[in-house]
């Protein structure tokens, strides 16, 4: 199985996907009031989701980065991930939004000013409205930001063609833009850490299963980076120089003085081996270790990056039964719809309900097959005791489908009607997220 971002494939089984790739599942219980996304398990995923937790325990500083290719309108797919952002963002969290003009103009055609134009227009607006704050929050264009593009070229030396055509499954007649795009987007995950920009910090990335490609691209390239290597070893843990650096006992010298200062008593320093043993070390003495070596490469005048986190989040269905599309408007819902057409493609959506009144009353139905439920459970019913009224009474058969769509159609009716207004408000406020560099 491969993942591809670019193409139009609808995943379903995220059971295998996680075996087959290592995603992990994702505990919510210490999250202060998850959302709705989070609690009804439409984030399925996680890697390297630990740095966050921590980051919150101990209130130290993270962020939560995303994208957004400037191509179709904003659809209710888009929204997932935006509301990921301003959940996070509630926990603190600093904000970083790529324009991917580029991405754009490489894989789909948009030129730099249309990009521009509809990154404003639409996403901006629209993020604005649904509630994103301006406080430490900045959204910027990959096309004007040197330090993303520079980090994309510098990191393009650590991956080599072979390796791109086996992630992403690139063919010979793939333009270079295309080719370089995910450098890009690694340019823009990890350039938050730049110094410039706060330093290192855990960095979560909430993103469709398709990304997954790119996470995995980063974290290797953020890692290939990296001084030393902290792994568990027979008796404890070892700090290891990578293979690249020169100058090994310096390096060794400096870890011995970290792990000094966090208690260790038992260390061992084999210099042929490029490694200090922590021997009163455990395995979960890792991450501070770890942590420590990345504040100390960032103080050497390294990157020192934390290897970037993400959440995976289930694709909507669209609302015809195949994947959700902006080239294909019958599949979505546009935050910018008008709310006649809206209802219309709502009262036409594929439900789980019977063939007939008689056999869903005496049967039931099945709300697990619904597009109707699943539009109430992403997006337009917050409260979970109601959603499960819901669920139940289909399921028992008191709940027939007409009625149903019309709950759903007037919720639908209600967030396009906010949305319209707290657009206007929004096109006032562009140029506090949006920044100039
Ligand atoms: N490739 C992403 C998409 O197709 C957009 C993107 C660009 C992005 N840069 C990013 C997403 C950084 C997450 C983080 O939606
Ligand atoms: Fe779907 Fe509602 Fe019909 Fe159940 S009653 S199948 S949830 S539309």
């Amino acid at each position: 199985m491969k993942i591809d971002p670019w193409a139009a494939t609808q995943y379903s089984d995220y059971t295998k996907l996680k075996q087959e790739f290592g995603i992990e599942d994702i505990d919510i219980s210490s999250l202060p009031n998850p959302n709705k996304l989070l609690r009804r398990g439409v984030v399925f995923g996680q890697r390297g989701f630990s740095s966050i937790l921590d980051a919150l325990k101990k209130k130290k500083k993270f962020a939560i980065m995303t994208g957004l290719v400037p191509s179709g309108p904003m659809h209710i797919g888009h929204k997932l991930v935006i509301d990921q952002v301003i959940y996070f963002q509630s926990l603190g969290a600093e904000v970083f939004i790529a324009v991917a003009d580029i991405e754009a103009y490489a894989v789909r055609n948009i030129n730099f000013k249309l990009g521009e134009k509809i990154a404003i227009d639409d996403y901006i607006v629209n993020y604005i409205a649904l509630g994103l704050k301006n406080e430490n929050c900045q959204i910027y264009f990959q096309s004007k930001r040197k330090e993303v593009k520079d980090l994309g070229i510098e990191l393009a030396r650590k991956t080599n063609l072979s390796e791109m055509k086996a992630i992403y499954g690139f063919a010979d007649d793939t333009n270079i833009g295309h080719l370089f795009s995910p450098l890009i987007q690694v340019g823009d995950i990890l350039h938050v850490q730049l110094e410039k920009f706060g330093g290192p910090k855990p960095t979560i990335v909430p993103v469709g299963v398709d990304q997954d490609p790119h996470i995995r691209l980063t974290r290797e390239l953020a890692f290939s980076t990296r001084l030393y290597n902290v792994l568990e070893t027979k008796d404890g843990i070892g700090i290891f120089v990578k293979g690249e650096e020169e100058d090994v006992e310096k390096l060794l010298n400096k870890a011995e003085e970290k792990a000094l200062s966090l208690g260790f008593k038992n260390l061992k320093k084999i210099p042929t081996y490029r490694a200090l043993y922590i021997t009163d070390g455990k395995k979960e003495d890792i991450k501070n270790i770890d942590e420590e070596l990345i504040n100390l490469e960032f103080e050497l005048g390294y990157y020192g990056f934390y290897l970037p986190s993400a959440t995976y989040n289930r694709f909507m269905t669209g609302l015809t039964g195949d994947k959700m599309s902006s080239s294909k408007p019958e599949t979505c819902i546009f935050l910018n719809e008008k709310t006649e057409t809206a209802i219309k493609k709502v009262k036409g959506c594929k439900t789980g309900g019977g063939t007939s009144i008689e056999e869903q009353r005496k049967y039931g139905g099945k709300p697990e097959q619904c597009i109707v439920f699943e539009l109430l459970l992403y997006h337009f019913i917050e409260d979970d005791n109601e959603l499960e009224e819901i669920f139940k009474e289909c399921k028992n058969g008191d709940l027939l489908c007409g009625r149903c769509k019309e709950i759903a159609c007037d919720r639908v009716k209600n967030f396009l009607n906010e949305m319209n207004e707290k657009r206007e408000i929004a096109k006032e406020k562009i140029n506090e997220y949006v920044v100039e560099d």
